[in-house]
């Protein structure tokens, strides 16, 4: 959703913004620019596209180094994705660099044209950089900040230089933005992995706070006054954007799946520790996130009213903010985010927050606004995801609520399968040994690849693990792809299976099985190509095509299902020659609503 960066200091200036962009081009590639200081004045760079067609045209101007400069790079929200939307914006003594939205941009615009103000572009960020000139008539940059904030309604995080000030500038309202401390300069960006080649220093700006960056020094105001601000320090392990020589960031983030799980489990392999997952005193839970981190809420749906008896629901964030809330005195709500700065699932945090109920976040970014705002927090910890589409992440959101769903039921002395937590050990070879067994998957990858339509069809936790599979599929191959409950298809979908069209069942659950596999018998007779996926001991049904993985026990089965989706709709991207890493009209961290 758009990443920005600046900087202000003695290193090469271009340098360093080009760099922070290719590092936030996992936030948005619609378009992207650069504004530098040149001899006095500032000059705007822009071109439509992925980060390189900048760093062509730069190239080509042959510029001579900046003092200081900001850049941007695009999720098209207000007005296509075309040059004069690009950012930076310049208007009058302002040019600026935006990421959020600006809900009352079209009655600010309307009062700045009876100012006097054109506007080149469709964007409600112009209008900012208009509203941000027209108040320094009569005021200082610090006022004008402060009037600017009282006027725009909406989220924002901004960079800002004003012609005539050798300072940059820095706030935000519900967009991320930190401030980078480097011995040769300073910078500002949307998350550290744009600025951690120069500096692991930073300080996270609260909403209100504006910062004001020289290349020696940087001060911090609230309210126009001076206020000093915790220096927090990055491990660079936990964020490199390295491809560890994969061919894409995807690949390496699913190889990286079985390192991540063994370290969650480290982490509560003492059961001092299980304080954290256990959620005994709930009656009930509401689980909110959007996209993967939904689908993850799904799986943790079937486990927690499995094993721990907690009445469980499962809602898309952009749907829970605005639908009725019925509570009982014990309801937590868990919201689960990668990124924890997806705009819907905040806003819903918060408005729990308010109503005064329980909220726990299974968050990956540790700085994210969720991570700071929520009650309690677990990390999943799965380091830096580049690929717009989840893998890594979303398996340890879906591990941490296995282990909630565990710890709970056996806290609750539920628990009656003969599972002990040292079974969950098995998990990170389990996992090396399905991205091992890629080969076993080429005949489906290959079905598939050739397909523009298929389905994914389960029950119960199976379909929750469909929702996912097709999710993935779809966001990295563009092939047409639904899940399905595997006993709902013939309630009117089933219209829509022709001859040949891939249909894959996932079963997990013994008790389900032959239900799913009547519900294939029923499209496979309609023409349709049925693939099965499921566990050794399940498998015997031969004239499918078939995947089989090692079976373990139902807290473990479904992720490793899910690892071989993950790999298929890798494989199947790849064969399609995808853009995988940045499928197009996506963005990773989604921060408008
Ligand atoms: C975007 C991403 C998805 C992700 C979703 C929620 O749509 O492309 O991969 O699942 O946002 O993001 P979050 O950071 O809250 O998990």
């Amino acid at each position: 959703m758009c990443g920005i960066i600046g900087y202000i200091g003695k290193d090469n200036t271009v340098e360093v913004l080009l760099n922070g962009l290719y590092a936030l081009e996992y936030r948005g590639y619609d378009s992207s620019g650069v504004a530098i200081n040149i001899d006095n004045k500032i000059s705007v760079i822009r071109s439509v596209g992925r980060v390189s067609k900048l760093e062509e045209e730069i190239k080509k101007l042959n510029i001579k180094d900046s003092i200081y400069g900001i850049a941007h790079t695009r999720w098209a929200t207000n007005g296509e994705a075309n040059i004069n939307n690009a950012h930076p914006h310049k208007v009058g003594k302002v040019t600026l660099v935006h990421n959020g939205i600006i809900e009352n941009a079209n009655v600010l615009k309307r009062n700045l044209i009876k100012e006097g103000y054109q506007f080149n572009s469709d964007t409600d960020s112009e209008v900012i950089a208009a509203f941000l000139d027209y108040s320094l008539r009569d005021n200082s940059i610090l006022d004008s900040i402060e009037l600017l904030k009282r006027k725009l309604v909406g989220s924002y995080a901004l960079g800002i230089i004003i012609d005539g000030s050798d300072e940059l500038y820095a706030l935000r309202k519900d967009s991320p933005l930190l401030i980078g401390i480097g011995n040769k300069g300073n910078f500002l960006a949307s998350d550290i992995t744009a600025i951690i080649k120069y500096t692991s220093d930073y300080i996270l700006l609260d909403v209100g706070d504006v910062a004001i960056l020289k290349n020696d020094s940087y001060e911090v105001y609230k309210e126009n006054k001076k206020i000093n601000k915790e220096i927090l320090k990055s491990t660079s392990s936990n964020i490199s954007n390295d491809k560890n020589g994969y061919s894409h960031h995807m690949l390496k983030e699913i190889m990286d799946e079985p390192q991540v799980i063994s370290n969650l489990l480290d982490r509560y392999s003492n059961s001092d520790s299980w304080k954290e997952l256990d959620l005994s005193e709930y009656k009930s839970i509401d689980i909110v996130a959007c996209g993967s981190a939904m689908y993850a809420g799904l799986v943790g749906q079937v486990l927690l009213e499995e094993y721990a008896e907690i009445k469980t629901n499962v809602y898309a964030a952009s749907e829970y903010r605005y639908k009725k809330k019925i509570y009982n005195d014990k309801t937590l709500v868990i919201l689960i985010s990668q990124s924890g700065e997806t705009a819907d699932t905040i806003a819903a945090m918060r408005e729990v927050k308010k109503l005064g109920i329980d909220t726990l976040a299974i968050v990956n970014n540790s700085n994210s606004t969720i991570a700071r705002e929520v009650d309690r927090k677990i990390l999943t910890e799965a380091g830096v995801e580049i690929a717009v589409a989840t893998t890594k992440a979303y398996v340890l959101q879906v591990c941490v609520l296995s282990l909630i769903s565990y710890v709970t039921s056996y806290k609750k002395g539920l628990l009656k399968d003969k599972i002990s937590y040292n079974d969950f050990y098995k998990l990170p070879d389990l996992v090396d040994l399905v991205i091992k067994n890629v080969d076993n998957y080429k005949e489906v990858i290959s079905i598939l690849s050739k397909s523009e339509s298929c389905f994914f069809i389960g029950r119960g936790i199976d379909y929750a693990i469909c929702m996912e599979g097709s999710l993935k599929l779809k966001e990295v191959s563009y092939i047409h792809s639904e899940a399905y409950q595997a006993g709902e298809l013939k309630h009117g979908t089933i219209s829509l299976i022709e001859k040949d069209i891939p249909v894959v069942a996932v079963i997990t659950d013994k008790n389900l099985k032959e239900k799913t596999l009547s519900n294939l018998g029923e499209v496979e007779s309609r023409g349709a190509k049925g693939i099965v996926i499921t566990t050794e001991g399940l498998d015997d049904n031969d004239e499918h095509l078939k995947i089989v993985i090692k079976s373990t026990n139902r807290f473990l089965d479904s992720i490793l299902v899910v690892c071989v989706l993950q790999l298929i709709a890798y494989y199947v991207a790849l064969d399609r020659g995808c853009d995988i890493d940045k499928p197009r009209n996506l963005a990773k961290s989604v921060t408008v609503e």
